[in-house]
């Protein structure tokens, strides 16, 4: 915090408006708007371009340089150093835990993996065809019909629970959500395994035969869950938390941030960036795509390219480029169709002057999708790994505004509809 102050003059107010400007550690500051109100005005900023929500010690975004800072450790030294549960730990902690504490740490995680034996019966409830991501938003908001016993979240305790809880099932249920559709039967866990190899062996597995899990592939989808850990004030973060400014209770709070993240513009992005690559097919018509990108009468966009923060290469998608060579090279795959478009779209995209003038880089999402296909994990179910990998974020995020004072989040709006007008009864309408 400063004592900075920022001077608005308004026409029609004889007076200036002073406004306090705060400085954090890292980032712009911040001009608080709050006083505005008092003078019968708000400020206006559709999809909160500039607005900062609220403060937050958990993640850093330099969108310019490309830096992402987890309680201050880049990201490409937690992808090299660490692994996604103790990752969770600093996120919700604010520091890497020592040895013993990580040790409690996971096994606590693994404690709880299972899921109420009721919920298999829930799933009977959808379609064998149903989107894994709708049958997530059901089952995890279902979970706070389940665990009464961590509800409170007054109770710090009652929001440890439930944070181990969400952080340990989503995998459960993420895998459970595949097999419904396959009518595989579900696996339980198995806590002998690391958080990515239980994911794998829930998800391949079937209760025959025992798994056999390549620990290059669980070394990649551990980086995944790692690398979309969180992301500070995304869509589906502040969705989690305007949803938790109500009191709601944590799985409902994460089923809202769920909800969030399954569109396009989003989580959903790496299952569209598959399904684009699909569609374009060949090489051959790579440019007929980025010409349709680049018409601002066509709708269509690449997927997998820019970003809101952003305007320079993402991180995460550098390191997620890294995990990309070496999963194609496990599987013998480098000479996938899919990836030769892949690797040619982004070399002409980070040529073409449209995309640098905009500073449209590769997001994540686009090449996480290439690691998840080539692992064998349908597209449908992309997005629902982004989820498991987030809800930690989610939680840090949730529980950071929970333990802090807050207040219900309430947008206010420019109004332009209608001016008052007196009620016309039915027979007098034209
Ligand atoms: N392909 C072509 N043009 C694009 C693309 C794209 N992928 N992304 C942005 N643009 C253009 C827009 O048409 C716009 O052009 P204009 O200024 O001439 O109107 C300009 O770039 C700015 O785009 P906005 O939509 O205003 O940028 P915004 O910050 O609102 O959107 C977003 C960011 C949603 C990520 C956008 O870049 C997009 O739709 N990308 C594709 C979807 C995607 O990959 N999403 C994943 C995001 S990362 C994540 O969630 C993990």
């Amino acid at each position: 915090m400063s004592d900075k102050k920022a001077t608005l003059s308004i026409d029609g107010l004889a007076e200036a408006v002073e406004l306090p400007i705060y400085s954090g550690t890292l980032g712009p500051d911040v001009v608080d708007v709050g006083g505005l109100t008092a003078r019968g005005m708000f400020t206006y900023d559709p999809g909160f371009v500039s607005t900062a929500a609220c403060e937050s010690q958990i993640t850093f975004i330099d969108g310019n340089k490309g830096v992402l800072l987890h309680r201050g450790y880049p990201i490409e030294q937690l992808a090299d150093e660490s692994d996604y549960l103790e990752t969770c730990y600093l996120l919700l902690y604010g520091e890497l835990p020592n040895k013993a504490q990580k040790e409690k740490f996971v096994s606590t995680v693994h404690r709880h993996t299972m899921v109420h034996e009721q919920i298999r019966t829930f799933f009977n409830g959808f379609r064998r065809d149903a989107h894994p991501m709708a049958i997530m938003c059901g089952v995890v908001g279902a979970l706070s019909a389940f665990y009464h016993d961590s509800l409170d979240i007054s109770d710090e305790q009652h929001r440890q629970v439930a944070a181990f809880r969400l952080i340990a099932k989503m995998p459960t249920l993420a895998a459970m959500s595949y097999k419904f559709s396959t009518g595989q039967p579900f696996m339980y866990p198995d806590n002998s395994l690391n958080y990515a190899e239980n994911f794998l062996h829930m998800m391949f597995g079937n209760p025959c035969e025992p798994s056999n899990i390549s620990p290059v592939l669980s070394r990649a989808m551990d980086r995944i869950f790692l690398l979309h850990a969180d992301h500070e004030q995304n869509a589906s973060t502040s969705t989690v938390r305007l949803a938790g400014s109500s009191g709601a209770n944590p799985f409902a709070c994460i089923a809202a941030g769920i909800a969030a993240l399954w569109g396009p513009s989003h989580g959903g992005a790496n299952e569209a960036v598959l399904e684009m690559l699909e569609e374009i097919g060949d090489v051959s018509r790579i440019d007929e795509f980025v010409a349709r990108a680049k018409d601002k009468d066509d709708p269509f966009r690449l997927m997998g390219f820019g970003h809101r923060v952003y305007k320079n290469f993402d991180p995460r998608a550098k390191v997620m480029k890294e995990s990309a060579d070496e999963v194609l090279a496990e599987l013998g795959l480098e000479n996938d169709p899919l990836l030769a478009i892949a690797k040619r779209l982004e070399e002409i995209a980070l040529h073409d002057d449209y995309f640098i003038e905009k500073k449209l880089y590769p997001n994540v999402d686009f090449y996480s999708g290439i690691i998840l296909k080539a692992i064998g994990i349908p597209t449908s179910m992309f997005t629902v790994i982004f989820a498991v990998g987030r809800t930690v974020g989610w939680i840090a995020h949730w529980n950071e505004m929970i333990s802090g004072s807050y207040r219900i989040g309430r947008p206010r709006q420019l109004y332009t509809g209608h001016v008052m007008r007196d009620y016309v009864p039915l027979q007098e309408r034209k």
